[in-house]
């Protein structure tokens, strides 16, 4: 879906879009398609670049904010889609951050022995609980799906720090009200659209960018790693000057950023793992690089994996 397209929806226009977020296009999930569908597709690509079978994978961890159902949870289906059937299997919810935070639970169960190839998968379809006549928020989001299989290696390559952070006082600013035991579904919260995301978009941009300039610089600091040694860097993608600002705050040159937001919009927790995807296949990640990967979101919450490839 191109903003041309949604300039026949609502009141906005390409300019604006482009200039205010750096969005061109969005993908659309296909009305039969749900969370994980298209996290399948994605968990099977992953598993044929680590060339393993579902059979081996012994946890999934499934990070949505708009998972297929209540319960059972999307990791679950997942499981049954994929025939992973010695996984175990749940969902984590962390908003944009959840992929990040996916990453730091795989770590501590693959640190702790108990669990030895983790899927985690970040999916969202988010078209779905878009309010199509909101223009502050429909022409920002995307549906996708992106994953990996995480697992221990030998050497110095691999996860080399982790960051989750939160703050629930600030969970107003962007959220899905309804829908959940606090306003149960009903024909009222229907007809209010309490279904739909809310945003304070402004509010959220400006501690986005505070918030993530902070973070990229206190993890390479607290891992001794200067800006320069960072071969990428990958942010999610909420909005084009959100990314710039951590950039020129690392006095990183864009080369060294990975951008795709032009093309996906804001895929809350499948940005950073298509992101990482599309880096690793178009050959922008050489064996040892330091990439940084780091996210905000809803919650509030924020997160960052340093990797050494
Ligand atoms: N087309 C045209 N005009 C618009 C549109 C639109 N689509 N949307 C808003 N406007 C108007 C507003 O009505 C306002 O008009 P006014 O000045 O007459 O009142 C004007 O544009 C400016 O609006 P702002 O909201 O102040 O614009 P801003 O520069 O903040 O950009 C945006 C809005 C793009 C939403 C930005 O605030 C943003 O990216 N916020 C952060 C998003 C984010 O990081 N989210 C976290 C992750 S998402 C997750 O966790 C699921």
């Amino acid at each position: 879906m191109t903003n041309r397209d949604l300039e026949t929806l609502v009141d906005t226009s390409d300019e604006w879009i482009t200039e205010r977020t750096g969005i061109k296009e969005r993908r659309i999930a296909a009305p039969n398609e749900a969370a994980s569908d298209l996290a399948c597709e994605a968990s099977q690509k992953a598993l044929s670049a680590a060339g393993l079978k579902p059979k081996h994978i012994d946890l999934i961890i499934a990070a949505t904010v708009t998972g297929d159902m209540p319960f059972p949870s999307t990791a679950c289906t997942l499981q049954a889609l994929l025939g992973a059937k010695n996984a175990a299997a749940f969902d984590l919810n962390a908003a944009c951050s959840g992929f990040l935070y996916g990453l730091s639970v795989a770590e501590c169960f693959i640190k702790a022995g108990s669990k030895k190839r983790i899927l985690v998968v970040g999916s969202e379809v988010l078209s779905k609980f878009v309010d199509w006549e909101d223009r502050g928020t429909c022409v920002l989001f995307g549906d996708g799906a992106g994953a990996a299989v995480v697992e221990a290696t030998e050497g110095e390559s691999g996860i080399i720090s982790t960051e989750m952070h939160s703050d629930g006082t600030l969970g107003g600013l962007l959220c899905i009200p309804g829908g959940g035991s606090r306003i149960p579904p009903s024909k009222d919260s229907v007809r209010d659209g309490s279904h739909f995301i809310k945003m304070k978009g402004n509010e959220t941009f400006k501690i986005a960018v505070r918030t993530l300039e902070r973070l990229v610089v206190d993890t390479l600091k607290k891992n001794k790693i200067k800006p320069s040694e960072l071969a990428l860097l990958i942010p999610h993608q909420a909005n084009l000057r959100i990314i710039q600002a951590a950039a020129e705050r690392l006095r990183l040159p864009m080369e060294k950023v990975l951008v795709n937001i032009d093309r996906y919009g804001n895929t809350s927790a499948a940005s950073v793992p298509i992101a990482l995807d599309e880096a690793v296949r178009s050959g922008r990640v050489r064996e040892g690089d330091y990439i940084l990967l780091e996210a905000f979101g809803g919650g509030l919450t924020w997160a960052a994996v340093l990797l050494k490839w």
